[in-house]
């Protein structure tokens, strides 16, 4: 398999803190590959050094075979950003925009206007291509930072947090244009705070957290590192009900439920479909009043607190959360 990209052991230490702790990555020729991680995991600090904006402290970064800290400037013209701020300049139109934006990275000038004409075909801005760029939506804006950042045909496009800030359907839409991109042969390395982000788009996942990678693997693979079993999540009247029932849970089932409020989480590496009703009749028993409960398949989100012992630290993931218990509601 042919490496677009190699990082071997990248160190990247502001003063005394450490930001990204030995790092090594290789990455596939036309694979989407998603760095996921909480606010502050490195993310962003990887994201520049793979972009030669900032140097290592230590380690070494090759992008088809060359490497970025001896010929940076040829390997810049192989990349493509679309950066965590949107950045479309909103005085100008989105025909502006992406024409500026050409000639910046050299595409000559006969092919602009097709160039120009296909992005705003892709980003189903063609009708509001001579709009000033500053009255679009947040989901527009997105859209115009995408294939301004694909102008220039990149074979690397870095996408650092795409989705941050969009609501849910903007979020979806954009997935969709994304996913567009792959079959054009580019790869892509996209950071992402959102578990179904990264599931839903990557071909391979590496988890970040505080500088270092706790696991790589197909969002498949990641989710098999949980278990074939499955994840139980119980929510009682009040965080002191959900106290005594995983107690009692864990002594009786021999389960190690971690809770959260008023919600009991638990792996169940052996699941037996007999054992809900025997769990629920126990708490009944107990008088402890359950307000609802899912039996699911392991996801990334139940990865990530099983490889970093706490759940992502962000909004995020109290959307996400949301997002699970509103699926819940609909289920029952
Ligand atoms: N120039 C800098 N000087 C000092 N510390 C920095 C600098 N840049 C980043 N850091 C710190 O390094 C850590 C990693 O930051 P980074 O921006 O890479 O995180 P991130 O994963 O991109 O987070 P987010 O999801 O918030 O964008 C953070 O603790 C941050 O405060
Ligand atoms: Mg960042």
């Amino acid at each position: 398999m042919e490496h677009i990209l190699r990082i071997k052991d990248i160190v990247k230490k502001f003063g005394d803190f450490t930001a990204v702790d030995s790092i090594s990555l290789d990455i596939k020729k036309g694979e989407i590959f998603g760095i996921l991680g909480p606010n502050g995991a490195g993310k962003t600090t990887t994201i520049n050094m793979i972009l030669g904006l900032l140097k290592p402290t230590s380690g070494s970064i090759t992008i088809n075979g060359i490497d970025i800290a001896k010929h940076g400037n040829d390997v810049k013209k192989m990349m493509g950003l679309m950066t965590q701020e949107t950045v479309v300049d909103g005085d100008l139109t989105a025909r502006d925009n992406l024409e500026i934006f050409a000639k910046l990275y050299h595409v000559p000038d006969s092919k602009i206007p097709g160039k120009v004409k296909e992005a705003l075909a892709e980003s189903e801005l063609t009708e509001f291509a001579d709009k000033k760029a500053g009255t679009f939506s947040g989901g527009m804006q997105r859209r115009l930072a995408l294939v301004k950042s694909m102008i220039q045909d990149p074979m690397l496009l870095i996408l650092d947090e795409p989705t941050t800030g969009l609501d849910i359907q903007n979020r979806v839409s954009m997935w969709g244009h994304i996913k567009g991109l792959i079959k054009i042969g580019v790869t892509i390395i996209l950071t992402t705070q959102y578990l179904e982000e990264a599931d839903a788009l990557c071909d391979r996942i590496a988890i970040i957290d505080h500088g270092k990678i706790k696991a790589i693997g197909t969002a498949s693979e990641l989710k098999r590192m949980v278990g074939t079993g499955r994840v139980l999540e119980i929510v009682l009247e009040s965080e002191v009900q959900a106290q005594s029932a995983a107690s009692l849970l864990k002594s009786r089932f021999k389960i190690n439920p971690i809770v959260k409020g008023d919600r009991l989480d638990a792996i169940i590496e052996k699941w037996d479909p007999k054992m809900l009703p025997e769990m629920l009749s126990l708490l009944e028993k107990k008088k402890l009043i359950v307000s609802s409960v899912n039996v699911h398949f392991p996801t990334l989100d139940d990865v990530f607190i099983k490889l970093t012992g706490s759940g992502m630290r962000d909004s995020a993931s109290n959307e996400y959360v949301s997002a699970r218990s509103s699926a819940m509601v609909r289920g029952r």
